[in-house]
Protein backbone atom coordinates (compact mmCIF):
# COMPACT_ATOMS: atom_id res chain seq x y z
CA UNK A 1 0.00 0.00 0.00
CA UNK A 2 1.49 3.60 -0.34
CA UNK A 3 2.59 5.28 2.44
CA UNK A 4 0.37 8.10 1.19
CA UNK A 5 -2.33 6.31 2.19
CA UNK A 6 -1.55 5.64 5.27
CA UNK A 7 -1.71 9.30 6.11
CA UNK A 8 -5.26 9.26 5.38
CA UNK A 9 -6.25 6.40 7.13
CA UNK A 10 -8.41 6.60 10.51
CA UNK A 11 -5.29 6.32 12.82
CA UNK A 12 -5.27 5.52 16.34
CA UNK A 13 -2.10 4.87 18.82
CA UNK A 14 -3.09 2.49 21.59
CA UNK A 15 -1.59 4.43 25.17
CA UNK A 16 -2.23 1.31 26.95
CA UNK A 17 0.62 -0.39 25.03
CA UNK A 18 2.37 3.38 25.67
CA UNK A 19 2.09 4.48 22.34
CA UNK A 20 4.57 1.20 21.02
CA UNK A 21 1.62 0.25 18.68
CA UNK A 22 -0.25 2.30 16.37
CA UNK A 23 -3.30 0.67 14.13
CA UNK A 24 -4.80 2.17 10.85
CA UNK A 25 -8.35 1.40 9.97
CA UNK A 26 -8.41 -0.26 6.13
CA UNK A 27 -11.57 -1.34 4.41
CA UNK A 28 -13.70 -1.26 8.06
CA UNK A 29 -10.21 -3.26 9.82
CA UNK A 30 -8.05 -1.89 11.89
CA UNK A 31 -4.20 -3.13 12.02
CA UNK A 32 -0.72 -2.03 11.78
CA UNK A 33 0.88 -0.87 8.75
CA UNK A 34 3.18 -4.15 9.15
CA UNK A 35 -0.01 -6.62 9.22
CA UNK A 36 -1.96 -4.13 6.27
CA UNK A 37 1.44 -4.85 4.04
CA UNK A 38 0.77 -8.10 4.57
CA UNK A 39 -2.88 -8.85 4.16
CA UNK A 40 -2.05 -7.29 0.59
CA UNK A 41 0.85 -9.50 -0.28
CA UNK A 42 -1.29 -12.43 0.79
CA UNK A 43 -3.66 -11.59 -2.04
CA UNK A 44 -0.68 -13.13 -4.59
CA UNK A 45 -1.46 -16.66 -2.31
CA UNK A 46 -3.04 -19.47 -5.31
CA UNK A 47 -5.34 -21.30 -3.56
CA UNK A 48 -5.60 -25.29 -4.27
CA UNK A 49 -9.36 -27.09 -3.69
CA UNK A 50 -7.88 -29.52 -1.14
CA UNK A 51 -6.60 -26.98 0.96
CA UNK A 52 -7.94 -26.17 4.30
CA UNK A 53 -7.98 -22.95 5.92
CA UNK A 54 -8.19 -22.23 9.77
CA UNK A 55 -9.49 -18.55 9.99
CA UNK A 56 -9.88 -17.13 13.60
CA UNK A 57 -9.80 -13.55 15.18
CA UNK A 58 -6.83 -13.53 17.39
CA UNK A 59 -6.68 -15.46 20.89
CA UNK A 60 -10.03 -17.41 20.14
CA UNK A 61 -8.19 -20.69 20.17
CA UNK A 62 -6.54 -20.98 16.84
CA UNK A 63 -3.78 -22.50 18.33
CA UNK A 64 -5.93 -25.52 19.63
CA UNK A 65 -7.60 -25.89 16.33
CA UNK A 66 -4.41 -26.00 14.84
CA UNK A 67 -3.41 -28.67 16.30
CA UNK A 68 -6.22 -30.70 16.25
CA UNK A 69 -6.59 -30.26 12.80
CA UNK A 70 -3.71 -31.25 12.16
CA UNK A 71 -3.53 -34.21 13.77
CA UNK A 72 -7.05 -35.46 12.22
CA UNK A 73 -5.55 -35.10 8.85
CA UNK A 74 -2.33 -36.32 9.52
CA UNK A 75 -3.00 -39.27 11.36
CA UNK A 76 -3.53 -41.83 8.75
CA UNK A 77 0.40 -41.70 8.10
CA UNK A 78 1.24 -42.24 11.69
CA UNK A 79 0.98 -45.56 13.62
CA UNK A 80 -0.40 -44.23 16.56
CA UNK A 81 -1.36 -40.57 17.17
CA UNK A 82 0.80 -39.98 19.91
CA UNK A 83 4.22 -41.49 18.77
CA UNK A 84 6.44 -39.23 16.77
CA UNK A 85 3.66 -36.55 16.05
CA UNK A 86 5.28 -33.66 14.80
CA UNK A 87 3.24 -31.69 17.00
CA UNK A 88 5.44 -33.39 20.56
CA UNK A 89 8.12 -30.94 19.03
CA UNK A 90 7.00 -28.17 16.79
CA UNK A 91 4.71 -25.50 17.90
CA UNK A 92 0.79 -25.93 16.33
CA UNK A 93 1.75 -22.53 14.48
CA UNK A 94 4.63 -24.47 12.67
CA UNK A 95 2.86 -26.75 11.52
CA UNK A 96 0.23 -25.13 10.30
CA UNK A 97 1.55 -21.81 9.28
CA UNK A 98 -0.42 -18.02 9.41
CA UNK A 99 -0.76 -17.54 5.54
CA UNK A 100 0.15 -13.79 6.03
CA UNK A 101 2.94 -14.67 8.10
CA UNK A 102 4.97 -16.73 5.87
CA UNK A 103 3.58 -16.15 2.14
CA UNK A 104 7.21 -16.74 0.96
CA UNK A 105 7.69 -20.32 2.54
CA UNK A 106 3.95 -21.64 1.82
CA UNK A 107 4.44 -20.42 -1.73
CA UNK A 108 7.54 -21.78 -2.69
CA UNK A 109 6.14 -25.19 -1.57
CA UNK A 110 2.69 -25.53 -1.13
CA UNK A 111 2.23 -29.26 -0.70
CA UNK A 112 3.83 -28.97 2.19
CA UNK A 113 0.99 -27.09 4.23
CA UNK A 114 -2.30 -27.98 3.45
CA UNK A 115 -3.49 -26.76 6.04
CA UNK A 116 -3.39 -22.57 7.02
CA UNK A 117 -4.30 -20.22 9.58
CA UNK A 118 -4.82 -17.01 9.13
CA UNK A 119 -6.43 -13.76 10.82
CA UNK A 120 -7.36 -11.86 7.63
CA UNK A 121 -11.08 -11.23 8.21
CA UNK A 122 -12.90 -12.66 5.29
CA UNK A 123 -13.18 -9.62 2.32
CA UNK A 124 -9.55 -9.74 3.14
CA UNK A 125 -9.13 -13.30 1.51
CA UNK A 126 -7.16 -14.04 -1.41
CA UNK A 127 -9.60 -14.06 -4.03
CA UNK A 128 -8.72 -17.26 -5.36
CA UNK A 129 -9.82 -18.74 -1.91
CA UNK A 130 -13.28 -18.43 -2.42
CA UNK A 131 -12.98 -19.69 -6.28
CA UNK A 132 -11.03 -22.54 -5.16
CA UNK A 133 -14.21 -24.22 -2.68
CA UNK A 134 -11.71 -24.90 -0.44
CA UNK A 135 -12.84 -26.18 3.09
CA UNK A 136 -12.69 -22.98 5.49
CA UNK A 137 -13.06 -23.45 9.88
CA UNK A 138 -13.94 -20.65 11.71
CA UNK A 139 -13.37 -20.84 14.92
CA UNK A 140 -14.83 -17.89 17.54
CA UNK A 141 -14.67 -17.26 21.26
CA UNK A 142 -16.79 -15.38 23.98
CA UNK A 143 -15.85 -12.01 23.66
CA UNK A 144 -14.79 -11.13 27.27
CA UNK A 145 -12.55 -13.74 27.44
CA UNK A 146 -10.91 -12.70 24.36
CA UNK A 147 -10.34 -9.40 25.50
CA UNK A 148 -8.95 -10.76 28.00
CA UNK A 149 -6.48 -13.03 26.38
CA UNK A 150 -5.88 -10.43 23.64
CA UNK A 151 -4.47 -7.92 26.59
CA UNK A 152 -2.38 -10.42 28.12
CA UNK A 153 -0.85 -11.59 24.91
CA UNK A 154 -0.09 -8.56 23.63
CA UNK A 155 1.48 -6.94 26.61
CA UNK A 156 3.84 -9.60 27.28
CA UNK A 157 4.67 -9.56 23.62
CA UNK A 158 5.54 -6.03 23.91
CA UNK A 159 7.23 -6.60 27.74
CA UNK A 160 4.58 -4.61 29.70
CA UNK A 161 3.80 -5.46 33.16
CA UNK A 162 -0.17 -4.99 34.29
CA UNK A 163 0.61 -2.15 36.41
CA UNK A 164 2.19 -0.81 33.01
CA UNK A 165 -0.93 -1.50 30.72
CA UNK A 166 -3.98 -0.65 32.36
CA UNK A 167 -6.98 -3.20 30.94
CA UNK A 168 -9.56 -0.52 31.70
CA UNK A 169 -7.88 1.46 28.37
CA UNK A 170 -7.50 -2.27 26.54
CA UNK A 171 -11.41 -2.72 27.37
CA UNK A 172 -12.56 1.02 25.84
CA UNK A 173 -10.53 0.60 22.40
CA UNK A 174 -11.75 -3.17 21.99
CA UNK A 175 -15.19 -2.09 22.41
CA UNK A 176 -14.90 0.54 20.44
CA UNK A 177 -13.83 -1.68 18.22
CA UNK A 178 -9.98 -0.75 18.31
CA UNK A 179 -7.30 -4.14 18.15
CA UNK A 180 -5.84 -5.68 15.84
CA UNK A 181 -8.28 -7.33 13.18
CA UNK A 182 -11.07 -5.67 14.87
CA UNK A 183 -13.71 -5.00 14.82
CA UNK A 184 -13.97 -8.55 16.48
CA UNK A 185 -17.99 -8.35 15.71
CA UNK A 186 -17.45 -7.24 11.69
CA UNK A 187 -14.31 -10.16 11.82
CA UNK A 188 -17.46 -12.73 12.76
CA UNK A 189 -20.21 -11.38 11.18
CA UNK A 190 -18.49 -11.14 7.69
CA UNK A 191 -17.63 -14.50 7.88
CA UNK A 192 -20.70 -15.74 8.73
CA UNK A 193 -22.75 -14.19 6.28
CA UNK A 194 -20.52 -15.83 3.48
CA UNK A 195 -21.27 -18.64 5.22
CA UNK A 196 -24.61 -18.55 4.80
CA UNK A 197 -24.32 -18.14 1.30
CA UNK A 198 -21.90 -20.90 1.09
CA UNK A 199 -22.68 -23.48 4.06
CA UNK A 200 -20.99 -26.30 2.14
CA UNK A 201 -17.25 -24.96 2.45
CA UNK A 202 -17.74 -23.17 6.29
CA UNK A 203 -17.94 -24.82 9.63
CA UNK A 204 -17.77 -22.86 12.53
CA UNK A 205 -16.41 -23.96 15.92
CA UNK A 206 -17.19 -22.42 19.42
CA UNK A 207 -14.22 -22.19 21.22
CA UNK A 208 -16.41 -22.71 24.71
CA UNK A 209 -18.52 -25.74 22.42
CA UNK A 210 -15.04 -27.63 22.18
CA UNK A 211 -13.93 -27.22 25.85
CA UNK A 212 -17.33 -28.65 26.95
CA UNK A 213 -18.10 -31.55 24.32
CA UNK A 214 -14.51 -31.92 22.62
CA UNK A 215 -15.25 -35.67 21.55
CA UNK A 216 -18.75 -34.52 19.52
CA UNK A 217 -17.22 -31.13 18.30
CA UNK A 218 -13.59 -33.38 17.40
CA UNK A 219 -15.68 -36.05 15.03
CA UNK A 220 -18.10 -33.06 13.36
CA UNK A 221 -14.67 -31.02 12.55
CA UNK A 222 -12.88 -34.77 11.00
CA UNK A 223 -16.27 -34.84 9.41
CA UNK A 224 -16.53 -31.94 7.32
CA UNK A 225 -13.07 -31.90 6.08
CA UNK A 226 -13.55 -35.07 4.95
CA UNK A 227 -11.37 -37.24 7.21
CA UNK A 228 -13.97 -39.35 9.52
CA UNK A 229 -12.89 -41.45 12.27
CA UNK A 230 -13.78 -44.85 10.82
CA UNK A 231 -15.91 -47.36 13.88
CA UNK A 232 -12.69 -48.97 14.55
CA UNK A 233 -10.39 -46.02 14.55
CA UNK A 234 -13.19 -44.93 17.30
CA UNK A 235 -12.99 -48.35 19.10
CA UNK A 236 -9.12 -47.83 19.17
CA UNK A 237 -9.72 -44.73 20.78
CA UNK A 238 -8.28 -42.22 18.29
CA UNK A 239 -10.91 -39.61 18.97
CA UNK A 240 -9.52 -39.45 22.30
CA UNK A 241 -5.84 -40.08 21.35
CA UNK A 242 -6.32 -36.63 19.39
CA UNK A 243 -8.18 -34.89 22.15
CA UNK A 244 -5.81 -35.62 24.49
CA UNK A 245 -2.65 -35.14 22.31
CA UNK A 246 -3.83 -31.51 22.03
CA UNK A 247 -5.37 -30.37 25.27
CA UNK A 248 -4.08 -27.59 26.77
CA UNK A 249 -2.07 -28.95 29.38
CA UNK A 250 -0.50 -31.68 27.28
CA UNK A 251 0.77 -29.12 24.82
CA UNK A 252 1.91 -26.12 27.32
CA UNK A 253 3.81 -29.03 29.03
CA UNK A 254 6.00 -29.62 26.05
CA UNK A 255 9.68 -28.22 26.15
CA UNK A 256 8.93 -26.86 22.84
CA UNK A 257 6.08 -24.93 23.49
CA UNK A 258 7.50 -23.94 27.03
CA UNK A 259 11.04 -22.87 26.16
CA UNK A 260 11.11 -22.23 22.80
CA UNK A 261 10.58 -18.70 21.00
CA UNK A 262 11.21 -17.10 17.23
CA UNK A 263 12.10 -14.13 16.07
CA UNK A 264 9.00 -12.29 15.01
CA UNK A 265 10.86 -9.13 12.92
CA UNK A 266 13.81 -7.33 13.65
CA UNK A 267 12.84 -5.98 17.20
CA UNK A 268 11.06 -9.11 18.98
CA UNK A 269 11.44 -12.57 19.58
CA UNK A 270 7.87 -14.54 20.34
CA UNK A 271 7.85 -16.91 23.19
CA UNK A 272 5.87 -19.95 22.81
CA UNK A 273 4.76 -19.98 26.20
CA UNK A 274 2.26 -16.91 25.31
CA UNK A 275 0.37 -18.65 23.51
CA UNK A 276 -0.76 -21.11 26.24
CA UNK A 277 -1.60 -18.89 29.21
CA UNK A 278 -4.88 -19.92 31.23
CA UNK A 279 -7.46 -21.26 28.78
CA UNK A 280 -10.27 -20.74 31.35
CA UNK A 281 -13.37 -20.24 30.70
CA UNK A 282 -14.55 -17.12 32.20
CA UNK A 283 -10.96 -15.81 33.15
CA UNK A 284 -12.67 -12.46 32.67
CA UNK A 285 -14.39 -12.52 35.60
CA UNK A 286 -11.21 -11.26 36.98
CA UNK A 287 -10.92 -8.39 35.32
CA UNK A 288 -14.18 -7.15 34.38
CA UNK A 289 -16.27 -4.37 36.38
CA UNK A 290 -19.95 -4.80 36.44
CA UNK A 291 -19.95 -1.71 34.52
CA UNK A 292 -17.14 -3.03 31.63
CA UNK A 293 -19.88 -6.40 31.74
CA UNK A 294 -23.21 -4.57 31.17
CA UNK A 295 -21.31 -2.42 28.18
CA UNK A 296 -19.83 -5.72 26.41
CA UNK A 297 -23.22 -7.40 26.57
CA UNK A 298 -25.11 -4.90 25.39
CA UNK A 299 -22.87 -4.44 22.59
CA UNK A 300 -22.61 -7.85 21.51
CA UNK A 301 -26.34 -8.23 21.59
CA UNK A 302 -26.77 -5.01 19.12
CA UNK A 303 -23.83 -6.35 16.69
CA UNK A 304 -25.35 -10.28 16.87
CA UNK A 305 -28.73 -9.90 16.83
CA UNK A 306 -30.13 -11.98 13.68
CA UNK A 307 -27.43 -14.84 13.58
CA UNK A 308 -27.70 -17.69 16.28
CA UNK A 309 -23.79 -16.76 17.42
CA UNK A 310 -23.75 -16.12 20.98
CA UNK A 311 -20.67 -14.16 22.34
CA UNK A 312 -21.51 -13.44 25.91
P1 LIG B 1 -6.15 -17.56 27.39
O1 LIG B 1 -5.32 -16.36 27.13
O2 LIG B 1 -7.55 -17.22 27.83
O3 LIG B 1 -5.50 -18.53 28.30
P2 LIG B 1 -4.91 -18.27 20.07
O4 LIG B 1 -4.48 -19.68 19.97
O5 LIG B 1 -5.97 -17.93 19.07
O6 LIG B 1 -3.79 -17.32 20.11
O7 LIG B 1 -5.69 -18.17 21.47
C1 LIG B 1 -4.97 -18.32 22.65
C2 LIG B 1 -5.92 -18.77 23.73
O8 LIG B 1 -6.20 -20.16 23.58
C3 LIG B 1 -5.27 -18.59 25.10
O9 LIG B 1 -6.34 -18.32 26.00
C4 LIG B 1 -4.66 -19.97 25.32
O10 LIG B 1 -4.38 -20.27 26.65
C5 LIG B 1 -5.74 -20.86 24.73
N1 LIG B 1 -5.25 -22.18 24.32
C6 LIG B 1 -4.05 -22.47 23.75
N2 LIG B 1 -3.96 -23.79 23.52
C7 LIG B 1 -5.11 -24.35 23.95
C8 LIG B 1 -5.59 -25.70 23.98
N3 LIG B 1 -4.88 -26.71 23.55
N4 LIG B 1 -6.83 -25.90 24.49
C9 LIG B 1 -7.57 -24.88 24.95
N5 LIG B 1 -7.16 -23.58 24.95
C10 LIG B 1 -5.94 -23.32 24.45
Amino acid sequence: MEEELYKTLPKHTCTWLQGIVTLYKYQGFWNSQTFHEKSMLAQSYKAQPSDILLCTYPKTGATWLKALTFAIVTRKKLDEVASANPLLTTLPHDCVPFLENHLEKIKANPSNYPILGTHLPYSFLPKSVIASNCKIVYMYRNIKDVIVSYYHFTRELVSLSVEDAPFEEVFDEFSEGVSSYGPYWDHILEYWKASQERPDIFHFVKYEDLKRDPRSNVKRLAEFLEYSFSIEEEKAGVVDDIIELCSFDSLRNLEVNKTGKQQVDEHFAMEHRLFFRKAEDGDWKKHFTDEMEHTIDKLVDEKMSGTPLVLK
